[in-house]
């Protein structure tokens, strides 16, 4: 289960944070989630407080560190350290540089029970520290002193998203968990119309739709995609819905569009609409 991502302002902040007693089947529960959540946001590390659960337990998925680590206890830390630029589940929209230590070694207890102790470096290093931070409350915009300078917000990218099947879906699932991170917006999506499917014949609506309605997202289905009869007067038909659609882009404010299996080839008049497009380095 996807779980809800707790703000820097949420109350879960303010308790004491305490030792995982047991891993027993709620811990395990809970750990699973928490990687279904990380997975589904693309970050690299969740501690239990940002799903808001008062528990010192956090994960980490970069590169070759795909572990769980419980009650963890960092043993010592170097004294070299460098700066590296961070960012946050619990407060999107910003990012900042953060020194920290290049080195440390932690103990703590694995998902399946097992007592470890590693020794860390770099960008590992320092996910490690961050997620640490989060078991006492700290965020690492509380490590920058000159936030003028490091701390600095970003708008997300706000995308049209053109699809219609199980791999559009796939597409769009990972954009909507990056948009829940404040990364993206996706004020509009583009489907096909609902198919006739099975043996009584009922329309279905895309897996792109399906999913789009799931996380409340806009949708919008143009006719252009069903199949007419050869007497239609099929491009009058084109230029009428293209020019609503260009409404719509337009009044979404799109920077830009991703395309994934769509089923149409998109006419330049629409490629060419948002601010990041094909032609933008051309020119
Ligand atoms: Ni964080």
């Amino acid at each position: 289960m996807i779980l809800k991502i707790t703000k820097d302002a949420d109350r879960v902040w303010k308790y004491k944070f305490r030792n995982v007693p047991a891993l027993d089947e709620k811990t395990r529960q809970l750990i699973r989630d928490m990687k279904e959540t990380l997975e589904f946001t693309g970050g690299v590390g969740l501690a239990a407080p940002q799903v808001g659960q008062p528990l010192r337990i956090f994960i980490a998925d970069y590169g070759s560190l795909r572990e769980t680590f419980i009650n963890p206890k960092i043993l010592t830390i170097g004294k070299e350290t460098s700066g590296g630029e961070e960012g946050c589940l619990s407060i999107p929209g910003f990012r900042g540089l953060v020194k920290r230590p290049n080195q440390l070694t932690i103990e703590y207890i694995d998902a399946k029970g097992n007592k470890k102790q590693a020794k860390l470096t770099g960008f590992y290093a320092r996910i490690i520290q961050h997620e640490y931070d989060h078991l006492s409350s700290v965020f690492y915009v509380d490590r920058i002193t000159n936030k003028k300078k490091n701390l600095y917000e970003f708008e997300p990218i706000r995308i049209a998203f053109f699809g219609t099947n199980d791999f559009s879906a796939t597409v769009l699932r990972s954009m909507i968990g990056q948009a829940t991170v404040g990364e993206y917006n996706i004020p509009l999506v583009i489907t096909a119309p609902p198919k006739l499917a099975g043996r009584e014949q009922k329309p279905r609506v895309t897996a792109v739709e399906t999913l789009a309605k799931q996380f409340d997202l806009p949708v919008e289905a143009p006719s252009w995609l069903v199949k007419k009869s050869k007497t239609d007067e099929k491009e009058k038909d084109e230029r009428v819905i293209n020019e609503e659609l260009i409404k719509k882009i337009k009044l979404a404010k799109a920077d830009c569009i991703v395309v994934a299996s769509y089923g149409k080839i998109l006419p330049k008049e629409i490629l060419n609409l948002p601010k990041w497009h094909s032609g933008y380095y051309q020119t």
